[in-house]
């Protein structure tokens, strides 16, 4: 493994989107809770240290803290926000309340020289987010740049190798931040950039290798980006003892099922096993409309058909030992362990029954989304595939108001195509968290011809996001709607009507079920 950075977390999110941007330096990142002690740091061997923003005041009690015998292990240390505050207290500075504080785009001013910020102009543009602030450095620190409401914008003691910034520079907005991360790292802590997707392929295949031995694997594929890295690094690492299995519902988008066959069976060369239980998922769905109903049958059936998979593959007693799982790394901080063994609940292949005990095999458990997406780019994965949008486990199911049937499935399959192919037309596709179409359970009158139509309205669904906890509409523009609804009422049988989803999550969900 290469050099790791601790980045100490304070909560509210700010960690994970440091850890992202140390990794886009090429440098391994591990996210640690404040809780951690100055001899767990020292097992752990960190290069450098980075201390998180967070939404507490130090003042606040309880307020997170941090072992101070951290500060003497001579470890580089970077604090961020709180991270900086914490770091002036601790080490006999002084931080107070300021009259307004500072949010948004902020000129920070330099003071003189700076290890950190060597190259900057006397002004720069850097996104805050304080009420307090530090008004007196500790003893053995220089301030090296100051703001209208932030006297030590930054200081630094050079000499220790403590580095403390009251802005953010992981956020996009703080001009020059990726580049002072990047001096931190690579100058300061003097960590070589050598994560990189070459290598975290190279380590994973090994550990794959060591894990499953010579024994038989088998993996879901599911569409999704995820479960089709994951099966791709498990190829890499042990093609010939993989199996995997694809469920086909019935509920997959257009061309979902041919494009896995393509890509796993014949570039791949992995055995797969398309199971085509399209009508089994119809019958179990016949006249049922309550949505919490229609998820479970799905989620359950597809558990059925995944294990009588296995069962025929276990026959004479050497069938796979080990599951894969396309594991994240948020999915492993938020479980709050560390230790994610749980199977994802909202999985498809979630609560599998007991007498078929797996392994599991998770080679993603340490990457972000985008670094999954870059490593499956670099194991020569289609990018249909790879930048593929978020899709439900129980597919289109979710998407179809009231009873699902084949017919409308098929309805909803081909407008849900429409929609994307026009967002990818117009280069929206990968700006935006989700864009798909659904499918009512009312008809509308219409005229086409001379004729009357009584036919569905499709509804047209395209959100941004960051992470699916909350969502906005996305502001298309009029010409893609109007494409989109042009070519669904012309080219999707059976819909002779267009409506466009305003509601953002919350109060809406992304989904409509
Ligand atoms: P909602 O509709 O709750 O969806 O705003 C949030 C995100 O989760 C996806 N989603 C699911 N994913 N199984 C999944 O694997 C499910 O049952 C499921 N339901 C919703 C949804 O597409 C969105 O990205």
């Amino acid at each position: 493994m290469t050099s790791n950075v601790l980045v100490v977390d304070f909560g509210a999110q700010y960690a994970q989107l440091i850890a992202r941007r140390v990794r886009e330096a090429h440098v391994f990142s591990e996210i640690v809770p404040s809780s951690i002690t100055a001899s767990e740091v020292k097992a752990k061997a960190p290069a450098a240290i980075i201390l998180s923003g967070g939404p507490k005041s130090v003042y606040e009690v309880p307020a997170p803290s941090l072992d101070p015998a951290i500060y003497e292990l001579g470890i580089p240390i970077l604090g961020i926000c709180y991270g900086a505050q914490l770091m002036a207290l601790q080490l006999g500075g002084e931080v107070a309340h300021t009259a307004a504080g500072e949010y948004g785009r902020t000129v920070v001013t330099r003071s003189g020289p700076s290890r950190l910020m060597d190259e900057w102009s006397q002004s720069t543009d850097c996104w805050m987010s304080h009420g307090d602030a530090i008004a007196r450095a500790p003893e053995g620190f220089v301030v090296t740049a100051s703001s209208p409401e932030a006297p030590v914008a930054t200081m630094e003691d050079a000499q220790r190798r403590l580095f403390a910034v009251q802005f953010h520079p992981e956020v996009a907005h703080t001009e020059r931040g990726q580049e002072l991360l990047a001096t931190f790292l690579h100058h300061i802590a003097e960590i070589a950039p050598t994560w990189t997707n070459t290598s975290i392929i190279e380590d994973q295949v090994a550990a794959i290798r060591k894990q499953v031995g010579t024994e038989k694997v088998l993996c879901a594929l599911s569409g999704g980006v995820d479960s089709a890295v994951a099966a791709a690094l498990v190829t890499k690492a042990v093609g010939t003892q993989l199996t995997c299995v694809f469920v086909d519902t019935g509920l997959m988008r257009k061309n979902e099922g041919e494009q896995i066959e393509e890509t796993f069976t014949r570039q791949f060369g992995v055995e797969l096993i398309h199971v085509k239980a399209q009508d089994r998922f119809f019958e179990a769905l016949s006249g049922v409309t309550d949505p919490e109903k229609k998820r479970k049958i799905i989620g359950e059936l597809f558990i059925r058909e995944f294990e009588s998979v296995a069962r025929e593959l276990g026959k004479g007693g050497d069938g796979p030992r080990f599951l894969v799982q396309g594991t994240l790394y948020p999915d492993v901080i938020e479980s709050g362990s560390g230790h994610a063994a749980n199977i994802k609940s909202h999985h498809n292949v979630g609560g599998l029954p007991e007498d078929l005990s797996f392994e599991l095999v998770e080679p993603l458990r340490s990457l972000f989304k985008d670094e999954v997406r870059r490593v499956g780019e670099e194991l020569g994965l289609p990018a249909e595939i790879v930048w593929r949008q978020p899709f439900p486990g129980p597919g289109l199911g979710v998407r179809i108001v009231g009873e699902v049937t084949r017919e409308r499935a098929e309805i909803l399959r081909n407008a849900d195509y429409v929609v994307v192919d026009e967002i990818k037309k117009a280069g929206l596709y990968r700006e935006l968290w989700q864009s798909f179409a659904v499918l009512p359970a009312v008809r509308t009158v219409g005229v086409m011809g001379d004729g009357r139509t009584y036919a569905y309205p499709i509804i047209i669904r395209a959100v941004t996001s960051d992470d699916a906890m909350t969502a906005d509409w996305a502001r298309l523009p009029y010409e893609v709607i109007e494409s989109i609804a042009n070519r669904l009422i012309r080219e999707v049988d059976g819909v002779n009507r267009v409506a466009l989803d305003v509601t953002s999550k919350p109060p809406g969900t992304i989904e409509w079920e």
